[in-house]
């Protein structure tokens, strides 16, 4: 990571990349210590790729249909984001799993959102299972990416109450808004330094603000 100045940020899509206008807009701000040089998609039709257009950042796409296997497109991803020399990624409702040696590459520089408290209901279909689950509190975490899916270190989590006729769509419709404001957080506290991974843990600064952020 090169040293003082903006962490160069990378965000990898597959859809209408509403987190990503989330973070494009956190860091549009003078003070916000980093900087988003690229959007990259697995899929062409990804609405995301529009609006990160607009905003003027370059914004790529990498049809993973056109690799015969994961490892070839983890390969053409790699080679974009260290072409752009990129210091860390964020994944953004990117649905593709990585392999582990991509993973690897990106160990400790490599975020992503998902719309649950995991540990609880990785995969998808995240909302459907809280409230199969009877849950009573949902939400969303960051967390650090590791090869296995969803099961990272934790930085930092937004939770929502369960209501009694909440739905799926209800359910999405307010972990999205706390989505929307967790991830660009927890962004600058690992762009900042403030948040980092050692020893498989995550590490809050003492001045770093804590991990949890309910919004009941
Ligand atoms: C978000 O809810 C994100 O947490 C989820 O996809 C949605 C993308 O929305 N990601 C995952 O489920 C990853 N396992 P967006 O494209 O509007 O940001």
């Amino acid at each position: 990571m090169a040293g003082g100045g903006k962490r160069r940020v990378a965000i990898l899509i597959s859809g209408r990349g509403s987190n990503m206008v989330a973070l494009i807009e956190a860091a549009r701000d003078p003070t916000f210590p980093a900087e988003i040089v690229l959007v990259l998609s697995n899929r062409p039709d990804a609405a995301g790729l529009v609006r990160a257009a607009e905003a003027g950042i370059p914004a790529r796409a990498i049809d993973h249909r056109a690799y015969p296997d994961r490892a070839t497109f983890d390969a053409a991803l790699d080679a974009e984001l260290r072409a752009a020399a990129v210091d860390l990624v964020c994944l953004a409702g990117f649905m593709r799993i990585l392999t582990p040696g991509f993973v690897a590459g990106w160990a400790g520089r490599m975020i992503n959102i998902h719309p649950s408290l995991l540990p609880l209901f990785k995969g998808t279909h995240t909302h459907r299972q809280a409230l199969d689950a009877g849950v009573r509190l949902h939400g969303c975490t960051v967390h650090f990416v590791v090869p296995e899916l969803d099961a990272g270190p934790i930085l930092a989590q937004a939770a929502i109450p369960v209501r009694q006729n909440d739905d799926p769509n209800s359910l999405a419709d307010r972990v999205i808004v706390q989505e929307r404001r967790l991830y660009p957080a927890v962004l600058a506290l690992v762009a900042g330094g403030q948040a980092w991974l050692e020893g498989g843990r995550v590490i809050l600064a003492a001045q770093a603000p804590d991990g949890a952020l309910l919004s009941l």
